[in-house]
């Protein structure tokens, strides 16, 4: 049997506030919690936060008072569930563990969205930016391993590949060129919608992230790196809201925010292993259902038309966590060397771009001194013999391949590990591991 969400009454929204205990719940154990238990709730935190700021936008644009109110009654229970999703991360968590966990978010979900995503330059533009998350990860993991001493697999549990993707100091480009051609209001599915809103509150929350603590390292390289990377961050929010239509009202993002809510928490109550913690979704779902039925209310008032129109009859699973190895390495080794290209288009191969292509003013004037995230392979280097890398060997015996083809020939900052040095790095530490395991 379909679960049509629009027929839910869900919980009524004077019984959704809640007191500082219930808000304020435990935390997990950063060691025992399923990696997928952990993306869950630092995607959910995304979702509110969106959800949150999206009313204080909406009622910024209300003349009438008491929408006004209805609004920022919605936005203070927004405001509790973005506090329980996010306060469920334990203080003893790092940074970078939990940057790699945003990271690990980016990559798994934004291939499960290519996968289920109906419209085919939508999906392309999910597998262009799964990319440049995929190598974030990988660039995180050695200042991990370097300043921590964590190995990735503490926080990825081998789900998730880490190794070199498109180089980050490839991710920065002209805004123009981050601009994609927008869906048709009229005829892109729900689920277009869904996927879009929930991978950008998923990106735009990533950058907050970044912006609110790459400044708590002393390691200089490492502050930078969070600098390069929120940049990126920033990228991917212009690059993801422009593929949603401009000419949805007011009230119909409204609607498509309040589904784009439940649908998430729908998939996280299916999906989770931690009873206690599945309890929080039951209960959020229930409140978003309520959500749903006063957006619609208003959609109905102000449009004169049927909800249906816009999120469907049915709900929609836009965050199903799953290992997303091989479908990420097939992406990989096709597109490491795409590009943007003008009018939302792409350029396969970057040997198609021109001599005034618009990105490399960008790319040589930020990387003018060095690229911080071509620093963070060496930093690997020196403190692992080679770069911290995960994957299947038949992955990690292409990755000098990978980097060849994914590094561009201009517009390489002077700090640039080529595949040589990588290659070089990678021999010295086969020797050397035959000669730390005879000392052992
Ligand atoms: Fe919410
Ligand atoms: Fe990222
Ligand atoms: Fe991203
Ligand atoms: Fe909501």
């Amino acid at each position: 049997m379909t679960f049509n969400p629009l027929k839910e009454k869900g919980m009524p929204l004077d019984k959704q506030m809640r007191n500082w205990h219930q808000i304020v719940g435990k935390p997990y154990n950063k060691t025992e919690v399923d990696c997928y238990t952990r993306t869950r709730q630092i995607l959910m935190n995304g979702i509110e936060v969106e959800a949150w700021g999206f009313k204080h936008q909406l009622g910024r644009y209300l003349a009438d008072n008491e929408d006004k109110a209805n609004i920022s009654r919605i936005g203070r229970i927004e405001n509790t569930q973005q506090m329980s999703c996010n306060w469920m991360g334990p203080a003893d968590q790092t940074v970078l563990e939990t940057t790699l966990g945003y990271e690990q978010v980016a990559v798994d979900l934004t291939a499960w969205l290519a996968q289920n995503e109906p419209d085919k330059y939508v999906k392309e533009v999910f597998d262009f930016g799964l990319l440049e998350d995929f190598d974030h990860l990988y660039r995180y993991s050695q200042f991990a391993y370097a300043n921590e001493g964590i190995e990735p697999s503490a926080i990825v549990q081998g789900q998730t590949d880490v190794i070199v993707g498109r180089p980050t100091q490839h991710h920065h480009n002209c805004n123009g060129l981050r601009i994609r051609n927008h869906y048709d209001k009229n005829t892109a599915s729900p689920q277009t919608k869904v996927n879009i809103l929930t991978v950008l509150s998923g990106e735009q929350q990533t950058h907050n992230f970044y912006a609110e603590h790459g400044f708590m390292y002393g390691d200089h390289v490492l502050r930078e790196t969070y600098a390069e990377i929120k940049d990126v961050e920033e990228e991917h929010v212009t690059m993801y809201e422009s593929l949603i239509d401009p000419n949805e009202s007011l009230w119909e993002k409204f609607l498509i925010h309040e589904f784009t809510e439940v649908c998430n928490y729908y998939t996280c109550m299916e999906d989770e292993v931690d009873d206690r913690i599945k309890k929080h979704w039951e209960i959020f779902l229930d409140m978003e259902l309520g959500h749903l039925q006063m957006a619609a209310e208003m959609f109905k008032k102000y449009e004169k038309r049927d909800p249906e129109e816009v999120i469907g009859t049915e709900i929609i699973i836009p965050c199903r966590f799953l290992s997303q190895k091989d479908y990420v390495q097939k992406v990989l080794e096709k597109e490491v060397n795409k590009r943007l290209a003008p009018k939302g288009e792409f350029y396969k191969n970057y040997d198609e771009i021109p001599d005034d292509w618009a990105s490399y003013l960008v790319q040589e004037r930020v990387a003018e001194i060095s690229a911080p995230s071509e620093n963070a392979i060496r930093i690997g280097g020196i403190y692992h013999d080679r770069d911290i890398a995960e994957a299947k060997e038949t992955l990690l015996n292409k990755e000098t391949q990978i980097l060849e083809k994914g590094l561009q020939k201009r517009a390489v900052a002077c700090n640039t590990v080529y595949p040589k040095e990588l290659d070089d790095m990678i021999k010295k530490h086969e020797s050397r591991e035959d000669e730390k395991e005879k000392l052992i």
